[in-house]
């Protein structure tokens, strides 16, 4: 009986949901991937054989460890980008999470910037030069490490598409905001799409930022040092090494922040796996119970002189916008993304990238859904009302992209 109601209440939803505009593009069907498709980890098909020993040469950057002497520290996180990025592949996720530290007064957020704010970084060449969270601080968030698979064709989707979409009327009162940053490559103001925050525009501008936040080595696009809790003494007595450390090579012409942006231009999405019937019927819920306003299910790149690049399908789930998480917002202001604004989080891979949300706090794709808040509680509402076997089917369809 509880279950016909359950079951009415759905037909009901679906038919008052039909009406509203939900998957915004058009949605290229997902088709089996052909045999000898990429894995994880794999280049994108269809690259050059140039393409591909850059590829190469950036995946072997990415997984370089750097030492003090080549100009590791004086504070950092790790000591090479795979040693967060690794999981299931070179590349992936982890659950390695850092720590962001800010400062609430009357309202009004302070990244706390003289003290070393808003990224803790957790150690040190010398122990005399460690960070700790100050005891300003009153918000502390965690953010995990997220995979970077396919960001060579989220970087390639035109700020005008991003716009576009962001444009389109949504179900639940969802209203999705470019996050609009200064692009430190090409001092443009862009839409950034990388990131928990939407943080970063460009995959060379994020290989910048990451080289000098988590690893301490300083870059064209990153000149400066991050002083230990902001003691610019304490900087002076551990930097050793001139800045900038990461310099062309001359017989490439790139930098190591070059050879990573190459490496993640050029890794292949996660691979899809042929829907079952389950799965099938999985997909048509998540449109219908409103996943879709927000994980958009394609997008497509523009014009690139990368031919694997140039005018293709990206099944990311996500339309890279920031949204009103309500509690699930990390409580730090970054950019022009305020305390609850999170990024949509692309769904493509998610089978591979346990365990979820910004800080890691859901194990299972089940406990990230039900922790939806903000703009996304209507969805999540109608969640909990499927039966258990429609959940299993939307699972096992998120499960399958
Ligand atoms: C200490 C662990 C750690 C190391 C080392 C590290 N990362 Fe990350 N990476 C993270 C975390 C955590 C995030 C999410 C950060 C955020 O959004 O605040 C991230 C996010 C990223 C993203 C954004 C991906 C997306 O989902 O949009 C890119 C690109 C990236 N890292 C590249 C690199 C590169 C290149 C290196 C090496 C220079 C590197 N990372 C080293 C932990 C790490
Ligand atoms: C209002 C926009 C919005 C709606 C609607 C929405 N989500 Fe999300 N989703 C997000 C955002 C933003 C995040 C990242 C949140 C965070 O970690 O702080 C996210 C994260 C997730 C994650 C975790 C991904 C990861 O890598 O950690 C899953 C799984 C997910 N959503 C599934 C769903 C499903 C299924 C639905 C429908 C019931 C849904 N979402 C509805 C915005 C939305």
């Amino acid at each position: 009986m509880k279950n016909i109601v359950k079951l009415a209440l759905l037909t009901v939803l679906g038919a008052s949901l039909s009406s509203v505009a939900f998957g915004q593009l058009p949605v290229p069907p997902v088709l089996p991937p052909p045999s000898g498709s990429p894995q994880f980890g794999d280049p994108l098909p269809g690259l050059t054989p140039d393409q591909l020993a850059a590829f190469g040469a950036g995946s072997d950057e990415f997984l370089d460890e750097e030492t003090p002497e080549r100009g590791l520290g004086p504070i950092f996180n790790n000591v090479s980008c795979v040693a967060c990025h690794f999981a299931p592949a070179v590349g992936g996720s982890s659950a390695i999470l850092e720590t962001r530290f800010g400062r609430v007064e009357y309202g009004q957020f302070d990244p706390l910037i003289e003290l070393g704010g808003s990224l803790l970084q957790q150690s040190a060449i010398d122990p005399a030069c460690q960070e700790i969270v100050p005891p300003e601080a009153n918000v502390i968030a965690q953010r995990q490490t997220t995979p970077l698979f396919g960001l060579g064709l989220i970087e390639a989707i035109p700020d005008s598409a991003i716009l576009l979409n962001a444009a389109i009327p949504r179900p639940d009162g969802i209203t999705g905001r470019p996050s609009m940053v200064q692009d430190v490559v090409s001092g443009q103001s862009r839409v950034g799409r990388f990131g928990w925050k939407a943080q970063q525009a460009t995959l060379l501008a994020f290989s910048g930022d990451a080289y000098v936040n988590e690893m301490g080595i300083t870059s064209r696009l990153f000149p400066q040092e991050n002083a230990p809790n902001g003691n610019t003494d304490l900087l002076a007595l551990f930097d050793n090494v001139a800045d900038p450390e990461d310099v062309e090579d001359p017989e490439t012409g790139k930098a190591n922040i070059d050879n990573f942006a190459d490496f993640m231009r050029f890794l292949a999405p996660p691979p899809q796996l042929p829907l079952t019937l389950s799965a099938q019927s999985g997909q048509i819920l998540f449109t219908g119970i409103g996943c879709a306003a927000c994980h958009t299910p394609a997008m497509q790149t523009g014009a690139n002189s990368v031919a694997a690049l140039d005018h293709k399908p990206v099944r990311l789930y996500s339309d890279l916008l920031l949204h009103d998480m309500g509690g699930l917002g990390d409580g730090i202001v970054q950019g022009t993304a305020d305390q609850r604004e999170m990024r949509t989080a692309p769904l493509w891979g998610v089978r591979a990238s346990a365990p979820y949300l910004h800080d890691g706090r859901a194990a299972t794709v089940d406990a990230a859904i039900r922790a939806h808040d903000g703009e996304a509680k209507p969805a999540r509402d109608r969640f909990l009302l499927l039966l258990s076997i429609q959940r299993q089917q939307l699972l096992d369809f998120l499960n399958s992209i």
